[in-house]
């Protein structure tokens, strides 16, 4: 399919890798260099308080608007109703603040991704970046009572926004950006033996395996805890992470989960990681699912 030629063109672009190196850094310092506000705000741009992204939430307010702005500048054009134009105009700038609020925490979702999704996220700021220009462009046209030209400009930034909200959906459904990767498991709902007991020492992360289903246990002040092993922002092996008191951090991008209960502590992660109860029974460890 042309969409599908179109994906992978853009996956061979060397130069939005070399752009992304220099552009990821320079928003993870941003959070970095604000020491624990920056990493509550980054929570808070991430969805971690929300236990989803909050991006895809976002990014509905310009996409609604401005389907909204086409729909009433057309029927204004129709029927000749000046009024129209001017709720075209009115959601024209609430799509605006929309945008802004989907461009931060967007750029913030995506400067945690790497490989292919990264590139594909790189377009879709740009397409965003322009399709803003563009309507930002119609909005001054019409205060300046210049009405053709702003609804033509309008008109080149929802197609623009439409090709760029093609490649959101790809992040998501292909790339699976944003989705649960600790979900798809099907976590035994009897008790498995994983490891014996005596393999599994304080302030170590073992991975073990419950039916085909990696595990990931830690002797927590003498109680076994045990979560998906697999992060749940893009599937790290939380094994090979660090274990700071009850909080294990993913190897691949830091979220932090709390191995008692698998809360998220930091993003980029917003899902909790999956919890299994645990026995231990003549010297092994078992599991089994919490939700049976
Ligand atoms: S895979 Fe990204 S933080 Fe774990």
């Amino acid at each position: 399919m042309a969409t599908e030629a179109l994906i992978k063109v853009v996956e061979q672009q060397e130069a939005l890798d070399q752009l992304s190196d220099q552009i990821q850094p320079l928003v993870r310092n941003a959070f970095k260099s604000a020491g624990p506000a920056g990493r509550e705000l980054k929570n808070i741009f991430h969805g971690t308080w929300l236990g989803h992204p909050l991006h895809p939430v976002l990014t509905d307010v310009p996409l609604g608007a401005w389907t909204a702005a086409l729909a009433l500048d057309a029927m204004e054009s129709i029927s000749g109703r000046r009024e129209l134009g001017a709720g075209a105009d009115a959601a024209i700038a609430v799509g605006l603040v929309g945008a802004a609020g989907a461009a931060v925490t967007g750029l913030t979702d995506w400067s945690e991704t790497d490989g292919r999704a990264r590139k594909v996220g790189l377009l879709h700021g740009l397409l965003n970046v322009g399709a803003t220009v563009l309507y930002t462009t119609s909005l001054v046209l019409r205060r300046k009572q210049k009405r053709t030209a702003g609804v033509g400009f309008a008109m080149l930034g929802y197609a623009v926004s439409s090709a760029s909200a093609y490649l959101g959906g790809h992040l998501v459904f292909s790339e699976q950006i944003g989705v649960n990767h600790a979900a798809a498991q099907e976590m035994p709902k009897e008790f498995v033996p994983v490891l014996s007991d005596a393999e599994l020492r304080e302030g170590e992360l073992k991975r073990a395996d419950a039916g085909g289903v990696p595990v990931l246990l830690v002797r927590c002040e003498g109680d076994v805890c045990a979560l998906a092993h697999t992060c749940s922002h893009l599937g790290g092996p939380l094994s090979e992470g660090k274990l700071e008191g009850d909080v294990v951090q993913c190897p691949w991008h830091g979220s932090r989960f709390n191995v008692r209960d698998g809360s998220v502590v930091d993003g980029p992660a917003t899902f909790p990681q999956p919890r299994f109860e645990t026995r231990v029974r003549e010297g092994q460890i078992e599991v089994r699912s919490i939700d049976r």
